[in-house]
């Protein structure tokens, strides 16, 4: 078996790949091929928490004329779903999971707390953070940003719908390209709309190399963990 590169990892899974072809909602069946790939990144003994997005079952910008705010804590809202889903999928994998919120929903699970957090990864448990940042006119990539600095993690795998980062929208022109690596400053500097550039901006910070590629097929996130050159790799300049 391959050798993992990364001690601890935070997952940024989108909400739309949940959905699997069905566009909205959760797929069972694309739900438990992405867990066990998680169960086996888990098994090498890769520290893992998982930021998921809400976008299978609500965006801030669907709200068109709704309150911005209202709409953002709907969409963290939606994130808290997509969590218990994930949690349910993966300990009927035999995975130990912690859902964490950023804003307290104790009858249903954790309360965020940092040290906590940090404990149930030494003790090899996957920790989910529901609720994103728990504030408005964030993103979720942000909250993968946030957590992960906080974490102390190795690297953001934001796993998307898409392969990569491309020149422009590769379902709309066949000649575009996949950058294989960008630097923070050329995705802030192209506008790359892949990853918000508040969270972009902390990775930067924080020096936390983000990998995106794409959720499919499945064992892509362990191909990632082991450093295989698939999707785009954003970090800093190598001095
Ligand atoms: P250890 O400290 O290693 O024992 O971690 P643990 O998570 O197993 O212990 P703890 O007693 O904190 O939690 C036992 C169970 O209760 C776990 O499934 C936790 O996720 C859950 N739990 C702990 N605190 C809360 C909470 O505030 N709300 C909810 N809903 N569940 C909680």
């Amino acid at each position: 078996m391959e050798k993992p590169i990364y001690k601890r990892i935070v997952i940024k899974m989108s909400g739309e790949a949940l959905a699997g072809n069905k566009g909205f909602g959760l797929d069972w069946d694309t739900i438990k091929a992405i867990c066990n790939d998680i169960r086996a990144v888990v098994a090498m003994g890769v520290q893992v928490c998982i930021v998921v997005g809400g976008g299978n079952i609500w965006r801030g910008r669907s709200g068109v004329g709704m309150d911005r705010v209202n709409a953002d804590y709907m969409g963290m809202l939606a994130t808290v779903i997509n969590a218990m889903a994930l949690q349910d999928a993966l300990e009927q994998l035999g995975v130990e999971v912690r859902v964490q919120t950023a804003i307290e929903m104790k009858e249903l699970a954790e309360p965020y707390i940092r040290r906590k957090a940090i404990r149930h990864l030494e003790k090899g448990r996957v920790v989910i953070f529901g609720f994103g940042t728990g504030n408005p006119y964030f993103t979720t990539d942000s909250a993968a940003a946030l957590r992960a600095a906080e974490m102390e993690a190795d690297v953001i795998l934001s796993a998307k719908n898409v392969d990569g980062v491309y020149d422009c929208d590769p379902n709309q022109n066949e000649d575009a390209k996949m950058y294989q690596a960008l630097t923070y400053i050329d995705v802030l500097d192209k506008g790359l709309k892949v990853i918000d550039s508040t969270a972009v901006s902390l990775c930067m910070d924080n020096n936390i190399p983000i990998h995106i590629f794409g959720l499919n097929p499945y064992g892509n996130i362990q191909k990632a963990v082991c450093g295989e050159k698939i999707g785009t790799l954003i970090e800093g300049v190598k001095e």
